[in-house]
C-alpha cells in the first residue's frame, strides 16, 4: 500500500501566519505540522509516500523533508497542485504515483493520537472499496458528517447545518484503484472544490465504504486559530505522557 499526504491549498484561514509560509510547515508544539501525518503513515508501515503541495513555498518542503531520511524513508515523492481546487483534485494528482495500488490518504493538517496501523491492516483484508476513520465530536457541523443506520454509513454530508450524527469523517481515507476514476466524474461543489466527501459518497453508493471509530483525540489543526491552538495543547499534553504521535 502506498501513502499520499495532501498539503496543498493556500491556508487563508490562518493568515497572517501563512503569508510567507505554507500552513503545513507551521509548528505544532515542537514539530512542523507535516511531520505528524508522515509519521502516522510510517508507523503504519507505509514507506512509499507522495506529498502533494502547492502555493508559493512548495520548495521549502524539499528543504525541510528532503528524501525523508529522518523518518526512515529511502525517498519521498512530491507533486504540485496549482491553486486550491479541492482535496479530491489534489488526490487526483497522485494517480501515476499509485500505479493501481491501494492508497492511504492523510490530510496534511490532521493530527491523531491513535496509531492507525490496525485500521490500515483491516483495510488490507477488505476485498475492495474504501475505508474512512470517524471521530465523535461536539461540533460535527464543521466537518464531513456520517449518517449511520444499522451500523452502516448511508451518507456523508459536507459541513451540514443539521448534522445527522456526531461522527465527523477525519482526514484519513483508504481507497482502492477505483478512486481515480471516481475523481474524474466529480463536479466542483458550491465552494468551487472537488470534494473528498463526494468521493466517499460514490463508494457508499456502490456499497463498499467501511469505517472505524477512533478512540483517541483528533485535531484538524489548520481550520482556525482555535483549532490550531488546541492542536498545540493536545500535542504538548501527549508529550508529557511520553506518547509517540
Ligand atoms: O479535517 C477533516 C475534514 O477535512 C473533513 O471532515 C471534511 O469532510 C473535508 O472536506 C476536509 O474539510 P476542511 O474544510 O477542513 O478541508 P481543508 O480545506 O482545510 O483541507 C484539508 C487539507 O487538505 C489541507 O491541510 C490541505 C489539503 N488540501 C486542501 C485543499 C482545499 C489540498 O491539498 N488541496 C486543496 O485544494
Amino acid at each position: 500500500m502506498k501513502g499520499v499526504i495532501l498539503a496543498g491549498g493556500l491556508g487563508t484561514r490562518l493568515l497572517p501566519l501563512t503569508k510567507v509560509t505554507n500552513k503545513h510547515l507551521l509548528p505544532v508544539y515542537d514539530q512542523p505540522m507535516i511531520f505528524y501525518p508522515i509519521k502516522k503513515l510510517v508507523q503504519a508501515e507505509i514507506k512509499d509516500i507522495m506529498v502533494v503541495t502547492g502555493g508559493n513555498n512548495a520548495g521549502d518542503f524539499l528543504r525541510l523533508l528532503g528524501n525523508g531520511k529522518d523518518f526512515g524513508l529511502k525517498r519521498l515523492h512530491y507533486t504540485y497542485q496549482e491553486g486550491e481546487g479541492g482535496i479530491a483534485e489534489a488526490l487526483g494528482l497522485a494517480k501515476d504515483f499509485a500505479e493501481g495500488e491501494r492508497i492511504a490518504v492523510i490530510l496534511g493538517d490532521n493530527i491523531f493520537e491513535d496509531d492507525i496501523k490496525s485500521y490500515v491492516a483491516s483495510y488490507k483484508k477488505q476485498k475492495d472499496g474504501a475505508k474512512v476513520l470517524l471521530k465523535e465530536v461536539p461540533y460535527p457541523e464543521r466537518f464531513g458528517v456520517a449518517e449511520i443506520v444499522d451500523g452502516k454509513i448511508i451518507s456523508i454530508a459536507e459541513k451540514p447545518k443539521n448534522p445527522k450524527s456526531n461522527y465527523a469523517v477525519t482526514g484519513v481515507y483508504m481507497y482502492d484503484e477505483k478512486v481515480f476514476s471516481i475523481i474524474k466524474t466529480l463536479k466542483p461543489s458550491n465552494r468551487g472544490e472537488l470534494e473528498i466527501t463526494d468521493v466517499n459518497n460514490a463508494y457508499i453508493r456502490n456499497g463498499s465504504l467501511t469505517y472505524d471509530i477512533l478512540p483517541g483525540w483528533w485535531a484538524d489543526a489548520g481550520t482556525s486559530f482555535e483549532a490550531y491552538s488546541r492542536a498545540n495543547t493536545l500535542v504538548h499534553e501527549s508529550r508529557l505522557k511520553n506518547k509517540d504521535l
